[in-house]
């Protein structure tokens, strides 16, 4: 009886989505227990590339459930057309395979409107949000005014409540931002028709979770986003509105966490971002837009450019702490392949109180709770390593990577304390190393 936990270590898209599509192997039930149709997770099998941006990671393993847990908040137009793309490819969508919690929460198209609408008044101040109304239908949910998956259950009053909702974030939409509003009409005859389609799906998450747990099973916790992403603990205001982290399985699933046997971090072998905010070792030369074109940092979710740089270790060891990590999920390290040399932040530096007397002050520790003005003071401290120029993506062994690859998981490891139980070297299923070697 045990919960694994798989969490983004840095700005989301660090490869959950395969991570978990490894670890599903073990596992009876892949629960998602945070954020919407923002995430995009990437599973290369089978032939296909599959983008995922509601269904749990685990789909393609045909004897387990997938849940949609009570901490995500659900766009049904999405989720209704993900569910169609994976019928088309002969994956088994039905209810007792793919289930919601009744108690995850509804996005409607005004909170998509909203959400545009908020971002672009920011101004220069934007966040860059997805646009997918993640920030506007979580707010309503602390509100306490939101729409549940379950009140999906009767569809009629469903639609009635929409169509109820629609006309409250219009009057937002036109008073606050003269946007235009949206049909109510329109939107109801569309949620009617959704709810119809799910409500079959619809289960009491936290009571399957813990069924699996009693009865022995593996249960895989799916996060989106990245930990500095999170509400509480990322690089705020720059953050998604959900909590990406460890702990935010157990409230995002309703289970204890005396079942947690292991937690996993991923991270790339460098660091990405996507939308504004803070990136202490963000690089904005050749080296940044070669980790773009070799890495294909692109979102999946929007297909905007990623933000690329140096790994960054104080990051990693902050993702220990908040996360309680065991280990790390280290992808992506054969896009490093023929860089001469790389880089990676072990500190950050700023001046300190007097700086006439050229004294800086230096931390270990990933200042996040003093803000992002605090945290813009800070340079990165980097050490350097020698690269390597062989192409890794055949490597199925730690010993069989060149030697200065296996330097750089050994310092990585090295300064964070905990192991690295998985590299990727590839975006195909197989294309890993592992502790024990298996494939
Ligand atoms: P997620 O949101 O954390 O699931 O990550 P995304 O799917 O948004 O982005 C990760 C991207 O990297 C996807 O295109 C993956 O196919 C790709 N990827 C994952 N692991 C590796 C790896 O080890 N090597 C390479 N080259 N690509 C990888
Ligand atoms: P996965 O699960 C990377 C970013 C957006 C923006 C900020 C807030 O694929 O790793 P939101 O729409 O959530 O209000 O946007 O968060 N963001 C992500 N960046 N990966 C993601 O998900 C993300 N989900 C949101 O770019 O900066
Ligand atoms: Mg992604």
């Amino acid at each position: 009886m045990s919960a694994i936990v798989v969490v983004g270590a840095q700005w989301g898209d660090e490869g959950k989505g395969r991570v978990v599509d490894y670890l599903a192997r073990e596992a009876q039930l892949v629960a998602r227990f945070n954020g919407g149709d923002n995430a995009g997770h990437t599973v290369v099998a089978e032939g296909h590339t599959l983008k995922l941006h509601l269904v749990p990671s685990g789909i393609l393993h045909p004897d387990l459930i997938c849940l949609i847990g009570a901490g995500v908040v659900v766009n049904p137009e999405r989720l209704v057309a993900e569910m169609d793309e994976l019928a088309a490819l002969g994956v088994d969508v039905g209810p007792s395979r793919l289930k919601i919690s009744a108690a995850a929460h509804t996005i409607l198209p005004t909170h998509r409107a909203l959400d545009g609408a908020r971002d672009a008044a920011r101004g220069r101040g934007a966040i860059g949000t997805t646009r997918r109304g993640i920030g506007p239908t979580y707010a309503d949910k602390a509100a306490r005014v939101n729409l549940r998956a379950g009140d999906m259950a009767n569809s009629e009053q469903f639609a009635e409540r929409v169509a109820e909702a629609v006309q409250v974030h219009n009057r937002r939409l036109r008073e606050q931002y003269s946007a235009e509003p949206l049909s109510p009409e329109q939107a109801a005859a569309e949620y009617c028709a959704y709810a119809q389609r799910l409500a079959p799906h619809l289960t009491d998450g936290s009571a399957l979770v813990g069924e699996m747990l009693a009865a022995g099973k593996t249960v895989l916790c799916e996060a989106a986003q990245g930990l500095l992403l999170d509400l509480d603990h990322g690089t705020y205001p720059y953050v998604t509105s959900s909590s990406t982290v460890a702990g935010g399985a157990l409230t995002g699933l309703g289970f204890g966490p005396r079942h947690v046997s292991r937690v996993i971090g991923v991270a790339k072998a460098y660091t990405t971002r996507v939308g504004a905010g803070p990136f202490p070792t963000e690089l904005l030369d050749e080296v940044g837009d070669r980790i773009r074109e070799v890495g294909s940092e692109y979102g999946t979710t929007t297909g905007r450019p990623r933000r690329c740089g140096w790994l960054d270790l104080v990051i990693l060891r902050y993702a220990v702490r908040i996360n309680g990590l065991n280990g790390l999920a280290l992808t992506k390290l054969d896009v490093l392949s023929g860089l001469e040399r790389l880089k990676m932040a072990v500190a950050y530096e700023r001046d300190g109180a007097r700086p006439e007397c050229g004294r800086r002050e230096r931390t270990e520790v990933f200042p996040a709770e003093f803000g992002v003005e605090s945290l813009a003071q800070w340079k990165p401290v980097y050490e350097e390593l020698p690269g390597w120029a062989e192409d890794i993506s055949g490597v199925r062994s730690r010993d069989e990577l060149p030697p200065a690859a296996r330097e750089y998981v050994a310092r990585i490891e090295e300064q964070v304390g905990v192991p690295v139980t998985f590299i990727g070297v590839g975006p195909e299923r197989g294309q890993t190393i592992t502790m024990n070697n298996e494939q």
